[in-house]
């Protein structure tokens, strides 16, 4: 489960694109800046949810992450960022309302640290989860609170100086199934098994009492940055993944950036 070492490119203009595609967007987070005039995007729950935070570091980063998810998804919706509506599944799960969402785009949204991934398809169900790489936190003592009897077996098993990297991209392969299914916390952590050496791809090793789970989801790591990993989940085959660079200065120009083939993969 090494990492994906490919580049994030810069979004060009104009794009054409199916459903055979994963879009991965890596959007830097920080201070809103002169950008204060970016609330106005999010709706009163956005707002409400940002005012609670307690430290303006995390108020501006929770802000920054749902403009950038807006603004990414009024692209693919081609709608502006401030009409994107959400409905939340049963456990919380975000996703458009059905009624704007002609071309069946699911996303999924992680934020940590310095950064926020948004992860886009069309007709699967997707997850995304992103961690920061903190060398100060006991990783085997959480591996046995919440990995499976297999993991941490194979956790154990592996060179002392490859734990602490293993175990980051485990725990972001665990959570990006838990958002694709959408079931946050209610699914045992311990009841799935996903890779863990190094030396593997990252995908499913078994989940208890479904054993066609494994050929259903697709997994695939990455780096937002050599500090963070990361992993996105997607249902139903194999997909390419495209890994863009969010700027701000895109939303400077609404309709500058459009993307092709949405519309198109829903006649088929
Ligand atoms: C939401 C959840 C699924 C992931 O939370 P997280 O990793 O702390 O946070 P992330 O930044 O990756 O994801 C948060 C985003 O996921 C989305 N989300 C919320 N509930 C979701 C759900 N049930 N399924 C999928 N996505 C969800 C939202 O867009 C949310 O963004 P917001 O809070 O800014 O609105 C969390 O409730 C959870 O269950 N975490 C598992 C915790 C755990 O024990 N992990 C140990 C793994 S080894």
């Amino acid at each position: 489960m090494t990492p994906s070492s490919e580049p994030w490119r810069p979004f060009p203009p104009l794009i054409s694109r199916s459903a055979e595609y994963i879009d991965l967007w890596r959007v830097r987070l920080g201070t809103l800046g002169s950008h204060e005039h970016f609330r106005s995007i999010l709706d009163p729950q956005e707002l409400e949810r940002a005012n609670r935070f307690r430290f303006p570091h995390l108020r501006d980063n929770f802000v920054l992450s749902h403009v950038a998810l807006r603004k990414i998804l009024a692209r693919y919706l081609e709608i502006p960022p401030q009409d994107v509506r959400f409905d939340l599944g049963k456990h919380g799960k975000p996703e458009i309302r059905g009624s704007l969402n002609y071309g069946r785009v699911q996303f999924n949204l992680s934020h940590s640290g310095d950064w926020a991934v948004v992860a886009i398809t069309q007709g699967r169900e997707v997850g995304v989860d992103i961690e920061t790489f903190r060398s100060d936190v006991n990783h085997l003592e959480l591996a046995r609170n919440y990995f499976s009897e297999r993991e941490c077996q194979s956790l154990l098993a592996l060179p002392a100086d490859k734990q602490a990297r293993a175990f980051f991209v485990c725990w972001t392969q665990k959570e990006a199934f838990l958002k694709a299914l959408g079931d946050g916390l209610s699914y045992p952590l311990s009841q799935f098994s996903v890779t863990v050496s190094p030396d593997e791809a990252s995908g499913l090793q078994h989940v208890d009492n479904d054993p066609t789970a494994v050929s259903r989801w697709n997994f695939a790591s990455f780096q937002p940055d050599g500090n963070h990993y990361g992993t996105v989940v997607y249902e139903k085959g194999h997909c390419e993944l495209n890994q863009w660079d969010w700027r701000w200065d895109y939303g400077l120009e609404e309709n500058a950036v459009r993307v092709e083939g949405f519309r198109a993969a829903e006649e088929k």
